[in-house]
């Protein structure tokens, strides 16, 4: 594995992206937990930081916990911390530099830029630069405003550079981790979905052995790929548990049932639709609404669970991007804030835990999923929230509301995918807005509610567009809605970015 020692950067997770495409596996760890370096360490890279080595509160490292034992890469904030703490000097940048410049290279027998063309693109993001460096240290590349670019330590295999090459706008970034990663560090490029696949199953094996198993399933991509690994692991040793919270979209509670049946999976369907409604009474504030739905959800998972005798272990759907301790380094001590999505399941269940895809990325997910053969309905689904319809009606939820909204929604996600829609947009939904607006239909006055359709483009949901849609559509959409479902006369189209709106309404 590569280690990437994590000191804030915003580009972090992309470096560790980056490695894995190479397939090697690595891991982000912060940089005030640095774990031991082994033998299956084969190098560590340091990364940027929105701090200044020159500030006196810097998060700092010793070098010597690996240094001189693996080869070294230190990016922006990473190369600028080797090279003050060895004895050169770092200053402000007479301009700060942000985006492109033109690589020039000084060394042409470094291994580290082999390959890579003279005047290569790479992308700059730095305020600070290093002015002189250490006496054993030895330039192997500037660019026109910055001599310092890349660096690289006499005798051993420590390597400094001031560009990011794990952005895009690096043209050979991708090459240049590959000289670190796989030319300087020797890791053979074998961390494949089926080579993880494979040794996660055995892995499962190994730690369940003939203990019994217990997971909720949601019908969305992360759980039901843990829970398809886990099964190939244990078989029927895995009982599965979907809830049906009557806030789930029209049909959905049946037809990923009859799905999950479909691929062999030990699932029993749980109908808690009147305790959610009856916990959800009379809530106004989504907050309450979401806290509700969560304690709602223990009670019946813990009820079913205790019916399964003797189960030691609960299984969960979470992702690297949930447990990467991200690193706050604004204060002298920096602290870490751990983002553990454990479901919001309690410690009084007493199990273990045991969570297949916690060091695979979102997209790594789907690429296990489509290695285990799970249907393109399951994998291509979009993002559906937890507390599901009930945050999409604006106001207090009722079995009638849901049920209005359960149609607009039909139309719109069942519209999406006859138009070819579906794939191209990243989430899309309903709300049913808490307001009434009047309307004429035949010749009768009508006062009647608005829905608002929200369709959005994003990468990770962590920032998203709303979606172009042509206008035939949502007109064709609009006509439906309004001639189809009782009790709605006006649809309106959101058009708002996030930020500074968000996806949800609530
Ligand atoms: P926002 O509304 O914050 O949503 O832009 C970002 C993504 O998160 C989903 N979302 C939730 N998911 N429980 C969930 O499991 C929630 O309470 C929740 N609220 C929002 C939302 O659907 C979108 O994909």
């Amino acid at each position: 594995r590569i280690l990437i020692l994590d000191f804030g950067s915003q580009y972090t997770q992309l470096i560790a992206r980056r490695v894995r495409e190479l397939d090697v596996y690595c891991e982000i760890h912060p940089f005030n937990h640095i774990p031991e370096i082994t033998s299956s360490t084969k190098g560590v890279i340091l990364s940027g930081s929105p701090c200044s080595v020159r500030d006196l509160d810097a998060p700092r490292i010793d070098l010597d916990q690996f240094r001189h034992k693996v080869p070294v890469l230190g990016v922006c904030y990473g190369a600028q911390l080797m090279a003050q703490m060895m004895g050169g000097d770092v200053m402000p940048s007479e301009n700060r530099e942000y985006g492109r410049a033109r690589l020039e290279i000084v060394d042409e027998d470094s291994s580290l830029l082999a390959g890579i063309s003279e005047t290569s693109q790479v992308w700059m993001s730095h305020a600070d630069t290093i002015k002189r460096i250490p006496d054993n240290f030895r330039v192997i590349a500037s660019t026109p405003s910055v001599e310092v670019a890349a660096f690289k330590i006499a005798d051993e295999l420590t390597y400094g550079i001031q560009f990011h090459p794990e952005v895009t706008h690096s043209t050979e970034g991708k090459k240049l981790l590959h000289n670190f990663v796989v030319g300087i560090c020797g890791c053979k490029q074998d961390w494949t979905t089926e080579s993880f696949v494979e040794s996660t199953i055995q892995a499962l094996q190994t730690k369940i052995g003939d203990d019994k198993v217990v997971m909720a399933l949601s019908g969305g991509v992360d759980s039901t790929v843990a829970a398809t690994l886990v099964h190939r692991a244990i078989g029927e040793q895995l009982y599965c548990i979907f809830v049906d919270n009557g806030l789930l979209r029209k049909n959905e509670f049946e037809e990923v049932l009859h799905s999950y049946q479909d691929m062999g999976l030990n699932i029993k369907g749980v109908d808690a639709v009147q305790q959610f409604y009856t916990a959800l009474k009379g809530l106004e504030d989504p907050e309450d609404k979401r806290k509700a739905i969560g304690r709602t959800f223990i009670e019946v998972f813990d009820q079913e669970a205790h019916l399964i005798q003797d189960v030691k272990w609960l299984g969960q759907g979470t992702i690297y991007p949930d447990v990467i301790e991200s690193v706050s380094v604004k204060g002298p001590s920096a602290t870490i804030k751990s983002h553990h999505n454990v479901g919001g399941l309690p410690d009084f269940m007493n199990l273990k835990v045991v969570e297949p895809l916690n060091t695979l990325f979102k997209d790594e997910v789907r690429e296990v999923g489509k290695t285990l053969g799970l249907p393109g309905s399951i994998l291509g689904r979009h993002p559906f929230p937890g507390p599901g319809l009930a945050i999409r009606i604006l106001g207090d939820v009722t079995a009638e509301r849901v049920a209005i909204l359960q149609e607009v929604d039909s139309i719109f996600i069942e519209g999406l995918k006859k138009h070819g829609l579906y794939n191209e947009v990243w989430q899309a939904g309903t709300m049913l807005l808490p307001i009434q607006s009047v309307g004429v239909m035949g010749d009768e006055r009508t006062y009647e509610r608005v829905v608002a359709l929200r369709a959005v483009t994003s990468v990770d949901g962590m920032t998203a567009d709303w979606a172009h849609l042509p206008y035939d559509f949502l007109a064709e959409i609009s006509n439906d809605i309004i001639n189809k479902v009782k009790g709605v006369n006006r649809v309106v189209y959101d058009i708002s970015s996030k930020p500074p709106a968000t996806i949800e309404w609530e």
